[in-house]
């Protein structure tokens, strides 16, 4: 009896034991789990680097990075609105030439020498980052030649890749302007409904069967900003030109036509890109009228 009464509650301490085990166990894993998870979640491409990269010779405006806007460089200008970006873990400037270089460093910011040999700017984010001493997860390629970015925009792309782990690429989309429908220049997108790019084109893109614009269809308009995953970015200028890249004349056609996914953030901007001297007194007039200083 005893030995029965001591064998059954020792046999339902241990049933207790085990269940209390499991739960513990379990309580243990979750938290390791969920440990693990915040952990995974919290680095997932954490750490994120900035580039503007800028050069000197350019075939439309020799020495654009340097232009006066306001008072300013326009360099300065940009690197001024990426500094306000919330994301951005540091700002580099990469340049392959020494009057822009000197000039920055004049201003505070930080300076990658980069080869004259990079084709473009996405080569040349490629060759800083490789240069930078702390390893990046995410690289925003922060084009020199928009003086008026919103830090907004910089962080709004940012975010959305460190969301959307499938994409390796993302970039920003705003309304386009029914006069710039047929204008080569403006790139048009086309995303679906997660926000993942589908296409680009210098066309209009979708095409309504009575070949003209729509007045009531929300037609997207690319804009220049884009933020890789840093591993994508090695690789992306190595990949090989894709039939669409080429007959359009835009590189990330090749992100898309390699099959890797893109997302796409919509936002509010008036583009105010510097391409031409004439551009530059376009933009300071509307500075003047918008009290920007
Ligand atoms: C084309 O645009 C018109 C407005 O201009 C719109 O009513 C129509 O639904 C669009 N699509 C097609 C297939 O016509
Ligand atoms: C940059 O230039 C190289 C060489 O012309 C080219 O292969 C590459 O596709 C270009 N663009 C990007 C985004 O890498």
């Amino acid at each position: 009896m005893t030995l029965c009464s001591s064998c059954s509650s020792g046999s339902s301490s241990t049933r207790s034991w085990i269940v209390h085990g499991i739960v513990v166990g379990g309580a243990i894993a979750a938290a390791i789990g969920a440990g693990a998870y915040l952990f995974r979640y919290r680095k997932f491409r954490s750490q994120v680097v900035g580039i503007i990269p800028a050069r000197y010779a350019s075939s439309r405006f020799e020495g654009k990075p340097l232009v006066n806007i306001l008072g300013k460089p326009m360099i300065q200008r940009t690197w001024e609105r990426a500094k306000l970006a919330t994301t951005l873990d540091h700002i580099v400037v990469a340049t392959d030439d020494e009057k822009i270089a000197e000039c920055c460093r004049g201003f505070g910011a930080d300076v990658v020498m980069t080869s004259e040999s990079c084709r473009n700017g996405t080569e040349r984010c490629n060759e800083a980052l490789q240069k930078l001493d702390k390893k990046y997860d995410v690289v925003v390629n922060i084009q020199g030649d928009e003086p008026l970015i919103e830090p907004e925009i910089i962080d709004g792309i940012v975010k959305s890749l460190q969301a959307a782990p499938d994409a390796v690429f993302s970039t920003a989309v705003t309304s386009l302007k029914p006069e710039d429908a047929f204008d080569p220049n403006r790139v048009k997108c086309v995303v679906d409904n997660q926000g993942y790019a589908i296409y680009f084109s210098r066309g209009l893109i979708p095409y309504n069967k009575s070949g003209k614009v729509n007045p009531q269809f929300p037609y997207l308009l690319h804009l220049g900003i884009q933020s890789y995953d840093a591993k994508f970015l090695k690789i992306y200028p190595e990949l090989q030109p894709t039939p669409l890249q080429l007959e359009e004349d835009l590189e990330q056609l090749k992100v898309l036509e390699n099959g890797y996914k893109m997302k796409v953030i919509k936002v509010d901007h008036e583009a105010h890109g510097v391409d031409i001297p004439e551009d530059v007194e376009k933009i300071e007039t509307l500075m003047r009228e918008q009290n920007l200083s």
